[in-house]
């Protein structure tokens, strides 16, 4: 059993945590017409739907479900079992339910009772990218790139605590005043965030980032538009030849996907670690390891960070270190191990441009090693890395690479870019799609020595003359 919050105060009576209580507060009423599920009612209808007959449909058959012989049945069981009771249920109390009403309402308390409520529906949909929970009342999704508000609504306040519970219970955490912040995986691979009130004001919040089942691989890119067939081919070369490849880009702009893209043209022959906060990569190589990081435990102690886990990686003999996102301390550790013969590593940065993605670094790399001249930095950075791909979400929702630039060194304290391929907006189609074309800049690259040396000039040259 669990305390609930509304809006930062503890509430007294405890909510149960297992199943829905019997005295379920309004549920949207099935209509008819009703789409997909009655979640899904047209949002002024969710609003003031009638809960006479559904919350009571619901209440009366919590609590003629044997509770001890529901927790063993398979999920199908336990759904015919909730329609059956239903259907008495509605028949005793003369209430007309259609086939579909009766099926929805059933999914609805099997979805409460065993998986995440409202939220299963969108977690089935593989058109759903991201699903994010402002309290009760409101739910978003992202589709296609865009943004929308559904007609979703949760009971109440409880019944957002208690999907959410569920979530942190399985890393072992419970969200509450002491701990209001949980991030958790589902079983799927989906990274949830969970923040309560007193931190959040509209109540428990959820921002789930589904994971994805199919693979987005450079084909799938060209063809969605993201890329260019030249700009893959380009990519591919850049992982063949070992260059150091940062992505950078901002929040969902498709960076840990162009990463896992890339990641995927790396030889079948090569020790592969990887570094992640949340493992995402998927990576098809056999020779791979995975390592993620740990929270502290309740008490404070235990965490391992990614700086921990870049210096483990430096000692398993890797040929390749792929770190999924830097944003700390170990910026440092990564620029020199970039430095110091594993070259071919990649990562990605939270930035707005290839330029600001090299500030970024700077300002980790001063972080972690305080009192290191700006000077040595700026020279470890330009000597580690060698290629910024710069990839964007655009406002016609397309995730878009609008820059792959070279950095070819320092020219007094100025970082030297050389813009390989440029995105260039040139209009608007009739459906409000973004328009452009990718400018080439076809002048060799410093690291021309390397392409030579792994047999891949021409590809290169070739590769920007079809740009
Ligand atoms: N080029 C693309 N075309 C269509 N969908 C994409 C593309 N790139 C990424 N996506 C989808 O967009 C979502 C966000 O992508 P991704 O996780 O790669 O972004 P990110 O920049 O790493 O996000 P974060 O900043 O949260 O780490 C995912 O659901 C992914 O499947
Ligand atoms: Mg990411």
């Amino acid at each position: 059993m669990s305390d609930t919050f509304t809006f930062g105060r503890r509430r007294a009576e405890p909510a149960p945590v297992a199943r829905p209580e019997p005295t379920a507060a309004p549920a949207p009423a099935p209509k008819a017409a009703a789409p997909r599920s009655s979640y899904f009612l047209p949002a002024a209808q969710a609003a003031q739907a009638p809960s006479t007959q559904s919350g009571e449909l619901r209440a009366l058959c919590m609590s003629r479900l044997d509770a001890t012989a529901a927790a063993a049945m398979t999920p199908e069981r336990l759904r015919s079992e909730v329609e059956r009771l239903l259907a008495e249920i509605a028949d005793e109390r003369r209430i007309q339910l259609s086939a579909r009403e009766q099926f929805q309402l059933a999914s609805e308390l099997v979805d409460d009772m065993l998986g995440l409520g409202p939220l299963e529906p969108l977690l089935a949909d593989d058109s759903i990218t991201d699903i994010m929970v402002n309290g009760p009342e409101r739910v978003f999704i992202e589709r296609r790139g865009k943004v929308e508000e559904l007609s979703i609504r949760f009971r109440d306040v409880a019944h957002v605590d208690r999907i959410a519970q569920r979530i942190a219970s399985s890393v072992g955490r419970r969200v509450d005043e002491g701990s209001p912040m949980v991030d958790a995986r589902l079983p799927d691979g989906s990274r949830v965030n969970i923040i309560f009130p007193p931190l959040a004001l509209a109540g428990p919040c959820l921002s789930i980032r589904k994971f994805s089942r199919d693979v987005i691989d450079f084909d799938k890119l060209v063809r969605f538009g993201s890329l260019s067939r030249p700009i893959a081919r380009i990519l591919e070369i850049a992982a063949t030849a070992r260059l150091n490849v940062i992505i950078s880009g901002g929040t969902g702009s498709g960076k840990t996907t162009l990463l896992n893209a890339m990641s995927r043209m790396i030889g079948a022959t090569e020790r592969i670690v990887t570094v992640e906060d949340a493992a995402e990569l998927q990576l098809q190589q056999r020779h791979v390891v995975q390592l993620e990081t740990r929270p502290a435990n309740l008490e404070g102690r235990g965490e391992v960070s990614q700086r921990d886990l870049v210096r483990n990686a430096l000692r398993m003999r890797p040929d390749r270190i792929i770190l999924g996102e830097v944003r700390g301390t170990e910026a440092f550790d990564m620029l020199q191990a970039m430095n110091t013969g594993h070259d071919g590593s990649m990562s990605s940065v939270h930035a707005n441009s290839s330029r600001d993605a090299l500030m970024r670094l700077e300002s980790m790399v001063q972080m972690s090693n305080m009192g290191l001249p700006e000077r040595s930095i700026r020279n470890q950075i330009a000597g580690a890395i060698d290629l910024i791909v710069q990839v964007q979400r655009q406002r016609d929702g397309t995730r878009r690479v609008i820059q792959v630039s070279e950095l070819c060194g320092l020219e007094g304290d100025v970082y030297v870019l050389n813009d390989i391929f440029a995105f260039e907006v040139t209009g608007e189609d009739a459906d409000g799609g973004v328009q452009g074309t990718w400018r080439v800049n076809r002048a060799h690259p410093t690291f021309q020595d390397r392409l030579i040396y792994f047999g891949l000039e021409r590809a290169w040259q070739s590769a920007l003359g079809d740009g």
